[in-house]
């Protein structure tokens, strides 16, 4: 069976909507969502809305943010965190719909598996708040005690929006080296799925993957970037960076 991951919707309607039209054209019926469906962009409820029909949904660092404390992230996430809660909080919605998403991020879980799949939205070792990024092959010691951290064959995650992966000798390749697909052969690898809202590996597409079974593969679709930029910049709340940055994939 072919399953899709998505992590990483920061609140980026257009994207995530692409990308579930073409899970759904694909027949894919289970999607397992890898953390951070709010933050960031310009449509919290609808993308938990959307989110709340997937198979599973993660928690990431920022629903854990809007939980609780943004107090390790920087001034432009944290005022899209403080907007985003309001936006959840708001009275132009009735009461029962606000109780539904704080309850659906209240009960998301860190970490999951799927077969011999660990399913986490940023490390085994610390599954909301650890990044593993392509430059930590440089430390071998880092990627050496990630992959010491869980016994499952492979891990899926997110968090970075760099889709690539870790290979267990060590190497990192990016998804688009690999010309968006690998198949693991029996090694123990993590594979970053990339982000659908906010992809930060120079293609301002939104990413997600698919696995069935023995190979992974990244899918790249062009989504109205325009149109979620010009929502950002229509909430003064939320810094002009984050709108920037999607026409750029930084
Ligand atoms: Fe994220």
């Amino acid at each position: 069976m072919v399953v899709a991951f998505v992590s990483d919707i920061h609140s980026n309607l257009e994207a995530f909507e692409v990308v579930l039209a073409d899970v759904a054209a694909r027949k894919i019926r289970e999607i397992y969502c890898l953390g951070d469906v709010i933050g960031y962009g310009p449509n919290p409820r609808e993308c938990i809305e959307l989110a709340a029909n997937l198979k599973l949904s993660l928690r990431g660092n920022h629903e854990e943010a809007v939980l609780n404390y943004a107090e390790d992230f920087n001034d432009k996430a944290k005022s899209a965190i403080e907007w985003t809660r309001n936006q959840l909080n708001s009275r132009d919605f009735d009461r029962e719909a606000n109780y539904r998403i704080w309850n659906y991020l209240d009960e998301m879980r860190e970490s999951a598996t799927l077969g011999s799949s660990l399913l986490v939205h940023g490390s085994p070792r610390q599954p909301t708040r650890e990044y593993v990024m392509p430059q930590d092959v440089k430390t071998p010691a880092k990627i050496r005690g990630v992959f010491a951290a869980f016994p499952n064959k492979l891990c899926f995650c997110g968090h970075t929006h760099i889709p690539g992966v870790f290979t267990d000798d060590l190497q990192y390749q990016a998804s688009k080296v690999l010309g968006n697909e690998f198949a693991p052969d029996g090694r123990r690898a993590i594979v970053n799925v990339g982000s659908v809202g906010q992809p930060r590996d120079g293609d301002v597409r939104a990413c997600y993957a698919t696995f069935d079974g023995s190979s992974v593969r990244w899918h790249r679709l062009d989504y109205d970037v325009a149109k979620t930029m010009a929502k950002i910049r229509s909430v003064s709340a939320l810094p002009e960076f984050l709108a920037e940055r999607l026409g750029r994939g930084r």
